[in-house]
């Protein structure tokens, strides 16, 4: 039997299709796309209150809503949380008031303007001896004064709140606040007690010892961002690195061209730039713990994120970073190739067996794998527990411009101990190595990668006349 396959098309079908397209394409004009942004809904008071928008970009759009929110916050937008309070939109009358008719920005206000109350979270509450985030401390307000419904970590609609708050402490220039200026700070008898990490002590010694009842939280945070595989909460870490937070942000975070993690937290909410999303602190610390430590992500209500963020916050208080303070020396700059030759793997190879070998290992692998020692454990940097391929250093642009800086250990940007001819080769002989494909890989994956990076080792072992 034979069956026939062409269809041919006939002048009926054409005019079905188009039928259909025309249709579509009106329905999506008049109902589903949002024409003249910033026209409509327009909002006076928002106008007023952050400036003129042009609302071009995700993070105006946000800021936008939030304005709304505050202004209008009991009726219309939020009245989903408000439910309990039986709120309709259309009962003028049930009105309670909006977050501004209290935080306002006048002298006379009843409770702290957004802004102001911006820079004192993470904040400790003595009831519970929880930190509470700004983020849980609006959904508190929902619950609280508003009678509402709890929302979700993660809602929009308090991640626009979050950003109009931001935004008024950036245009205020304001300061973190969140250690108390009267506490004492704390004892060595302390500090031992909370297990402090000698990476932590160093940056205390720089910046100050943690002050007041909060102190014991910032030790917290500092512990886990610089002994992040030792404060795992049980459970995690299966098949995953041993590094820390503070292998790339160094100095306890508070190192400049290495991610200083208080320039971090003095720009967020912010748009991030591979995705083009507006990303928040936690969302921000969460990528990290995915792409370059490959580590499974915890709650979003997670004490692990909330303690590193205040230790974030008790670093740019200290080094009175401005919320909105852009340093030159941000985050892990880019190099690119000089005109001389391009990167090349041959040279790359050389020099690292010269300059990174002898604590990284003849295969990157790091030395986690074979020493112990609490405080000097240089990290993999290839292999099954080095940073995923969609981390930032996984571009040897970005690496190249991590080791000028930062490596080996001494190296600063005004003091450099490679060339950037050498930097570029190191990072195009690391960026041909195996390293976890994704975040998450499945343990089959991971495995069959460390299988395969134990014979590399071998192999470069051999060649380099080094081995382990
Ligand atoms: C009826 C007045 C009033 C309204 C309306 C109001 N607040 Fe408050 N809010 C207060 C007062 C008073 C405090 C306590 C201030 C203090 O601790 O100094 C407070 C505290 C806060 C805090 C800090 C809470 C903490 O845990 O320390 C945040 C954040 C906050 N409000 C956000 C909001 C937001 C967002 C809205 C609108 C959705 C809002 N508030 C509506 C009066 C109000
Ligand atoms: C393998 C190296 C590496 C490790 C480990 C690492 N990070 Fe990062 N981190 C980076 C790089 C690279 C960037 C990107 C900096 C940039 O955007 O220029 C970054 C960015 C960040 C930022 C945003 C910086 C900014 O200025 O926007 C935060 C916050 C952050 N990391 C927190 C953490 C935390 C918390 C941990 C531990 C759980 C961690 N990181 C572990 C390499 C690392
Ligand atoms: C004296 C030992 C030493 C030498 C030499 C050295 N490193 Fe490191 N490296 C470290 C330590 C220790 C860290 C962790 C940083 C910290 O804890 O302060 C690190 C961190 C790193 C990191 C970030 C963390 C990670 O695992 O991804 C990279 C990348 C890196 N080194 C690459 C290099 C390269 C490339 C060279 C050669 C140019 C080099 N290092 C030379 C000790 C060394």
């Amino acid at each position: 039997m034979r069956f026939k396959l062409a269809y041919r098309l006939k002048k009926s079908d054409l005019l079905t299709v188009a039928v259909l397209a025309v249709g579509i394409g009106a329905l999506l004009f008049f109902k589903g796309v949002d024409r003249a942004p910033g026209v409509t809904p327009d909002c006076p008071e928002c106008r007023a209150d952050v400036g003129s928008m042009e609302r071009g970009g995700h993070y105006e759009e946000m800021l936008w809503n939030g304005a709304q929110h505050v202004h209008h916050s009991s009726n219309e937008s939020l009245l989903q949380f408000t439910r309990a309070n039986r709120l309709r939109v259309d009962s003028k009358d049930a009105k309670i008031a909006n977050c501004v008719d209290c935080h306002g920005d006048g002298p006379d206000a009843a409770a702290p303007s957004l802004g102001a109350l911006w820079v004192r979270f993470p904040r400790l509450d003595k009831a519970t001896g929880r930190i509470i985030d700004f983020e849980k401390a609006v959904q508190h307000e929902f619950v609280n004064r508003y009678d509402g419904t709890k929302p979700f970590y993660n809602e929009v609609r308090i991640t626009e709140i979050m950003v109009y708050a931001y935004e008024k402490a950036r245009q205020q220039g304001r300061v973190f606040d969140v250690e108390p200026d009267d506490g004492q700070p704390l004892t060595v008898a302390q500090l031992d007690a909370l297990d402090t990490s000698a990476a932590c002590r160093r940056s205390f010694d720089k910046l100050g010892v943690p002050k007041g009842d909060i102190a014991p939280y910032v030790v917290k945070g500092c512990n886990i961002f610089t002994e992040t595989a030792r404060n795992r909460p049980a459970g995690y870490g299966f098949w995953k690195t041993r590094m820390n937070c503070s292998s790339c942000h160094m100095d306890a975070g508070g190192k400049e061209y290495a991610a200083h993690v208080g320039d971090a937290l003095v720009n967020y909410p912010g748009v991030y730039s591979s995705n083009n999303i507006v990303f928040t602190n936690r969302m921000r610390i969460a990528r990290c713990y995915a792409h370059s430590i490959n580590e499974i992500l915890y709650g979003a209500n997670s004490e692990h994120y909330k303690l590193i963020t205040l230790y974030m916050a008790w670093l740019a208080e200290k080094e009175q970073l401005r919320v909105g303070e852009h340093r030159p020396s941000r985050g892990i700059h880019n190099i690119r190739g000089t005109a001389a030759r391009h990167a090349s793997i041959i040279a790359g190879q050389k020099s690292y067996a010269q300059k990174c070998e002898i604590c990284h290992g003849p295969a990157g692998y790091g030395s986690d794998r074979f020493d112990r020692l609490r405080d000097f454990s240089p990290p993999p940097i290839n292999g099954s527990e080095a940073f995923v391929h969609t981390a930032t250093l996984s571009y040897s642009s970005r690496f190249a411009s991590f080791i000028l800086n930062n490596m080996p250990p001494g190296a600063t940007h005004e003091a450099p101990l490679l060339s950037e001819q050498e930097a570029l080769d190191i990072a195009e002989f690391i960026r041909v190595q195996t390293r976890p494909s994704a975040p998450g890989t499945s343990n089959l994956a991971v495995f069959y990668n460390y299988l395969t990076n134990t014979v590399m080792e071998a192999w470069f072992g051999d060649k380099t006349g080094g081995g382990s």
